[in-house]
């Protein structure tokens, strides 16, 4: 059987580092898993007025991508020592009823800036929300890539050797993780 992961990152930016870093991990996961890649640019601004009424159409097919994932992962830019907006309203949004999805999922996390401390306070924080979100991250490896515009190309590759190492360990380590809370 094929795990199926889900991945979304927290910027919407063209060149993303983080985008840059998912596709880096989509290379680097072992065969017993694909990884699909989710673009958070469709999602609307969380408003419970509007989730009373009905997920927006985006949301409900974010959401149900999310059900059929047998694992998460998420690739986080530190914003003001936090998680981006755009990775919390969608997250925010993927945590409401019914299920709601997010629940009891694996979860990996990687982050990438272009600062010297790789994310390590957006992480703390995402670790946090885990928490209440029912999630169940990989505690080990911490993908923090820090200073980012020396590890990737002008095209986005990931070049450093370093952080493929630990991004292939990470992706192996959800495998086996996820087999453990599936089996
Ligand atoms: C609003 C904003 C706040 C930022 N705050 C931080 C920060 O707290 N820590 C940090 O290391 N970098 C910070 N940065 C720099 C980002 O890490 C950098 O722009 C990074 O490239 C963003 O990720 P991306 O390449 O995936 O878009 C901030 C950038 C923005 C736009």
């Amino acid at each position: 059987m094929t795990f199926k992961f889900l991945g979304f990152a927290g910027s919407l930016r063209k060149n993303s580092y983080n985008r840059a870093a998912l596709r880096a991990a989509q290379g680097l996961t072992p065969p017993e898993a694909a990884l699909e890649i989710y673009d958070l640019a469709s999602i609307p601004l969380y408003n419970d007025d509007i989730r009373e009424k009905g997920y927006p159409p985006e949301v409900q097919d974010f959401r149900d991508k999310i059900t059929a994932a047998d694992a998460i992962v998420m690739a986080t830019p530190e914003y003001n020592y936090s998680i981006s907006g755009i990775l919390k309203n969608a997250i925010d949004w993927a945590s409401r009823p019914p299920g709601p999805p997010l629940q009891k999922k694996p979860v990996a996390i990687i982050g990438a800036t272009q600062g010297l401390w790789g994310t390590v306070k957006a992480q703390f924080h995402l670790r946090q929300m885990c928490v209440f979100l029912d999630l169940w991250p990989l505690n080990k490896p911490e993908v923090l890539i820090a200073q980012a515009q020396n590890k990737f190309d002008a095209a986005g590759n990931l070049t450093d050797e370093m952080t493929k190492k630990v991004i292939a360990e990470l992706m192996t380590n959800l495998v086996t993780w996820t087999k453990k809370v599936s089996g």
